[in-house]
């Protein structure tokens, strides 16, 4: 399961509607204290509800390599957009990552791949970095259609991964997400190296370097348990994780597990 090519990884926290100021501040204490000693290679992020963004980002230690991310962002930049939260804002207060297009935004809101990629493009804007959200749905799935809904998905971010700002792609299969099953290791594997392809179609020879500058990341139903195999194989360069990351000790297992990884270099 050596991986010669390993440079970094990335274990992202998705703490969606969960928690509280109290159990946040403890959460981060002891994820602060674990991450110290793990690979400098990795790098942790934690997604929680924006109004704890401010909190999340004061509650971390002084040399905390936690990055503090929203779960999500508005595709407008201002206007009369009650309850929304804009990218500037964001990047107002120090926040330098957020979640754009989770399928269960995808859902709530109707986002279609197109509301998708402006939103992304509007945080870019912002100089935060979206972590784009992408995967199959189950009717897809079966149908044998992941492969070409990846490379439309893909195409759709054109835009996003041409700009100078970076990006980061997380392959979600939406009837992954909170239901306990994932794809078999090759279909990971597989859809990781369409993800890449597809990218790779878009950057002409100048951009290549930024081409292996964009992470992808796996989520769906990731825990301790599968962690390592998942991180393991070619192209996945982190994982993007729900329940499982909810306990700490749980999300400490999974970033040892990346760490460990990350040593055997
Ligand atoms: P899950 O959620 O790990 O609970 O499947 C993943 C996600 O929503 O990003």
């Amino acid at each position: 399961m050596h991986r010669p090519d390993m440079r970094s990884l990335t274990l992202i926290a998705n703490h969606k509607l969960h928690g509280s100021r109290e159990s946040l501040t403890a959460y981060i204490h002891a994820l602060d204290a674990a991450c110290a000693t793990l690979s400098d290679q990795l790098q942790i992020m934690l997604a929680v509800p924006h109004v704890f963004l401010s909190h999340a980002m004061s509650a971390r230690a002084a040399a905390s390599r936690l990055h503090i991310t929203s779960q999500d962002v508005s595709q407008h930049a201002h206007g009369a957009y009650t309850g929304e939260i804009s990218s500037a804002m964001l990047a107002g207060i120090g926040v330098t990552h957020t979640l754009v297009g989770h399928s269960e935004t995808r859902s709530r809101l109707a986002l279609d791949d197109g509301a998708v990629a402006r939103t992304a493009l509007q945080a870019q804007a912002s100089g935060v970095t979206p972590i784009v959200c992408i995967g199959e749905n189950l009717g897809d799935y079966d149908a044998g259609n992941t492969h070409s809904v990846l490379s439309k998905q893909v195409e759709s971010l054109r835009e996003v991964i041409a700009a100078q700002h970076p990006c980061l792609i997380a392959y979600e299969p939406r009837w992954a997400i909170g239901s306990g099953k994932t794809p078999l290791m090759q279909e990971i594997a597989g859809a990781h190296s369409v993800i890449r392809r597809a990218i790779h179609n878009i950057c002409d020879g100048e951009k290549l370097a930024r081409d292996s500058a964009i992470p992808l990341l796996y989520g769906g139903s990731v825990t301790p348990a599968n962690v390592h195999e998942i991180l393991a194989l070619p192209e996945v360069g982190g994982a993007l994780i729900g329940s499982a990351s909810l306990e700490v000790s749980s999300m400490i297992a999974m970033a040892s597990a990346a760490s460990a990884l990350l040593e055997r270099k």
